[in-house]
């Protein structure tokens, strides 16, 4: 017999790497660079807290709790720092550090999506290349497609107006979501309300928590396909088939010709930057990933947003009862269109806005940089170079000191913002790599809050309460219970 092969052999083997694995713990207890940052004892030598954390979707709350006992500057592994003071925001989310492989898994084969280029100049060539179709401008003249859809799932809802069955808007604001951002960037109809399949949801699904395990736990899918765990196949698979409507969805436009499509779409202005300025031309993979990201970022943030903010004011009847009259005060005629420009003016339209974003923050994720150069000093902390450090939105939009009683609902915080409660808002990050898609969403949540809430008054079912609503987080946010069911009754005018 092979020796390599005698359980003889594997059991040395076995010993040897747990000595070497205790050798490095110690190591990095005792003489690591970030000796002097306080955190969790099992933090300072193990990832393996961080990674339960992570598994379980607990991660967000787990590292407000640190922050609380060990103050602004925590080591939450053995290489990585958590940062909670406002200070840090421009010291890490700047020109300088380079993001982290933690954003490797977020590729179309080997292209990397907007999201991963981990060097800022290299995304800079790439966002400059999308900028111009997120730009106000390119988006007030897709108003008519989101109102259009808009008046579909308004229709829709009317069915169960006094029927006493309340809606999902976990689900239907998604299909709502996936409809008007499928339109608008490629100018296809998935038709997602017309059909209410959740196939291509649950695949966007299984995208996101790969993408948000395998990332920075690089071993995660490789041993999941070792043991042939059901899991592995089902998120290659939803990739493959993601990509493989991106694919499909670009044959599609391209089939239906310039006199058929929207002039101002998406990717019409990815196709026509690509043919007319070589700088920011882009190769037919990585329109293929910026499609596929478009589908996965622009569509259960703007969702999940919109659902949070409805469960808000389901259980805040005055709260609602203020933004109706707000709406039908600045819209009395029921049958005229509620233009985005009248909306975006609206106080407290804003503020539920900001506070869904603020209290379920859709992205509330530790968002990874590495500091480059010579580090940094964070809260009289010296942060060596090649560190990986980090903030999260979910703790920042919870310092009672910024945002007073700070799990509490409250639009008219922002009739006047200070300039701490405007640097700590974080829903869309910061810097350099801010979120692309800033406009799109804050038109998507104000033209959706607004139509319905103008027509609608909700009220909680009997199976949403806090408990189902609890965060799990998955880089992005959804409700434990994956369901937030309301009821919707129409006003009678
Ligand atoms: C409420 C809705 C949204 C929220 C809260 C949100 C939040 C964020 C955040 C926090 C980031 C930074 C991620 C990081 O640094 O790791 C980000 C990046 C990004 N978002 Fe959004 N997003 C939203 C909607 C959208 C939409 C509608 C689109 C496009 C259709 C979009 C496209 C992107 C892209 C392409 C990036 C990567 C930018 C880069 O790395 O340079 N997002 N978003």
């Amino acid at each position: 017999m092979d020796s390599f092969s005698t359980p003889d052999h594997w059991y040395r083997v076995l010993i040897a790497l747990v000595v070497i694995y205790l050798i490095a713990s110690i190591f990095r207890f005792l003489w690591h660079p970030l000796g002097h940052i306080p955190g969790p004892l099992f933090s300072r030598f193990s990832t393996i807290p961080l990674f339960l954390q992570s598994l379980s979707g607990a991660r967000a709350g787990w590292i407000v709790a640190q922050h609380e006992k060990y103050g602004p500057v925590i080591r939450i592994a053995p290489d990585k720092v958590a940062v909670s003071s406002a200070s840090g925001i421009k010291a890490i989310y700047n020109n300088k550090n380079s993001k982290s492989h933690a954003y490797d898994s977020f590729r179309f084969q080997e292209v990397k999506m907007c999201i991963a280029l981990l060097d800022v100049k290299q995304a800079h060539t790439r966002r400059k290349a999308l900028l111009p179709a997120f730009s106000r401008q390119n988006l007030m003249e897709m108003e008519f497609v989101m109102r259009h859809h808009l008046e579909k799932f308004l229709d829709w809802l009317e069915k169960f107006d006094d029927t006493n069955t309340p809606v999902d808007t976990f689900k239907w604001f998604r299909y709502l979501t996936f409809d008007v951002v499928t339109d608008i960037a490629f100018g296809q109809q998935i038709g997602m309300l017309s059909s209410n399949d959740t196939h291509f949801i649950e695949q966007v699904e299984y995208r996101n928590k790969r993408n948000s395990l395998n990332g920075p736990f690089p071993f995660i899918l490789p041993v999941m396909r070792l043991l042939r765990m059901e899991t592995a196949k089902k998120w290659d698979r939803a990739d493959e088939e993601i990509a493989s409507y991106a694919v499909r969805a670009r044959e599609g436009w391209a089939k239906a010709g310039e006199a058929n499509r929207h002039r101002v779409d998406i990717l019409s202005r990815m196709e026509q930057g690509s043919k007319t300025n070589p700088e920011t031309a882009l190769s037919d993979k990585e329109i293929i990933a910026t499609m596929m990201e478009i589908l996965n970022a622009g569509s259960d943030t703007t969702a999940n947003t919109a659902m949070f903010a409805a469960y808000e004011l389901a259980r805040n009847p005055a709260i609602q009862e203020e933004l109706h009259q707000e709406l039908v005060t600045a819209f009395p005629d029921p049958n005229t269109p509620l233009d985005f420009a009248v909306l975006e003016k609206l106080p407290i339209l804003d503020g539920v806005c900001r506070e869904a974003l603020r209290i379920h923050a859709p992205i509330p994720s530790y968002l990874e940089r590495v500091i480059s150069e010579d580090g940094i000093q964070i809260e009289g902390y010296d942060v060596p170079k090649g560190t990986v450090i980090g903030m999260q939105a979910y703790t920042n939009h919870r310092d009672s000191v910024v945002y007073p009683q700070p799990e509490e609902f409250i639009p008219r915080r922002w009739f006047e913002a200070t300039e701490e409660m405007k640097t700590s808002f974080l829903p869309f990050s910061a810097g350099p790599r801010a979120c692309i898609g800033l406009n799109l969403a804050n038109m998507q949540l104000r033209i959706h809050l607004g139509h319905i809430f103008h027509r609608y008054r909700v009220t909680l079912a009997e199976d949403t309460n806090e408990a189902s609503m609890k965060h799990v987080e998955f880089f992005m946010v959804r409700p434990i219970s994956q369901k937030c069911n309301l009821y919707f009754k129409k006003y009678k005018s």
